[in-house]
C-alpha cells in the first residue's frame, strides 16, 4: 500500500532557510547565496512560502511586490523528486493569491529561453509570455517575461 502524501503551503519559518538553499542547488546552475535569500526574507518574510510533504520542505517560492499594483515571483522550484504532482501548482497558486490579497492587478517573472519546462509550467497556470530580455542571466542567456493578469 503506498502512504497517503499530506501537501500543505505555508509561510517559511525564519529557521528553515537552509531548506531553501538545498533546493535552490537541486533546481538551479546559479542558486540564490544564502546571503541574498536571508536579505529578501528581511525585507519580505510574508514572501517566503514553502510547500512541505508530510512535514518535509519539498519547494518554495519567493513572490513580493515590487511596482505599483504588480507582484514578482523571484523564484519557484519543486525538489526533482516529488515534481509532477502538483505541488509547484499549488505554490503558484498561494503565491498568485498573496500578492492579489496585497493589491497585485498582474504578476511578473522572468525565465531563461532555455528553460522550456518552467514556460510550459508558467503557460498552464494562466500565464503568458511578453517581451525577451537579451543577456538576463550572468552567463548572457535571454530572459522571457512572463505575465499574469488577474
Ligand atoms: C517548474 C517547476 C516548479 C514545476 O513544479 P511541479 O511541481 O513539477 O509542477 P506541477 O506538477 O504543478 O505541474 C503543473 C503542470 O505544469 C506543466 N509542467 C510541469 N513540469 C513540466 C515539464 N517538465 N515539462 C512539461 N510540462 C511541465 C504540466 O502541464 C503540468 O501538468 P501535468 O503534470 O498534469 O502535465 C519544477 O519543474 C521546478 O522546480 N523546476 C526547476 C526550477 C525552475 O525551473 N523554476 C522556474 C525558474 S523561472
Amino acid at each position: 500500500m503506498v502512504a497517503q502524501q499530506i501537501v500543505r503551503v505555508r509561510d517559511l519559518r525564519p529557521d528553515e532557510m537552509q531548506a531553501i538553499l538545498d533546493i535552490e542547488y537541486k533546481c538551479f546552475k546559479d542558486p540564490y547565496p544564502l546571503g541574498l535569500l536571508n536579505h529578501l526574507y528581511s525585507l519580505h518574510p510574508d514572501g517566503f512560502l514553502v510547500a512541505e510533504v508530510n512535514g518535509k520542505i519539498v519547494g518554495y517560492a519567493i513572490a513580493v511586490m515590487r511596482w505599483w499594483r504588480t507582484g514578482h515571483i523571484l523564484a519557484i522550484g519543486v525538489d526533482p523528486l516529488y515534481r509532477r504532482r502538483g505541488i509547484g501548482s499549488m505554490l503558484m497558486t498561494s503565491a498568485l493569491n498573496r500578492l492579489r490579497e496585497k493589491g497585485a492587478r498582474e504578476v511578473r517573472l522572468e525565465v531563461r529561453a532555455s528553460n522550456r519546462a518552467a514556460q510550459k509550467f508558467y503557460l498552464k497556470l494562466g500565464f503568458v509570455q511578453r517581451e525577451m530580455i537579451p543577456a538576463y542571466y550572468a552567463d548572457g542567456e535571454p530572459g522571457i517575461v512572463m505575465v499574469y493578469r488577474f
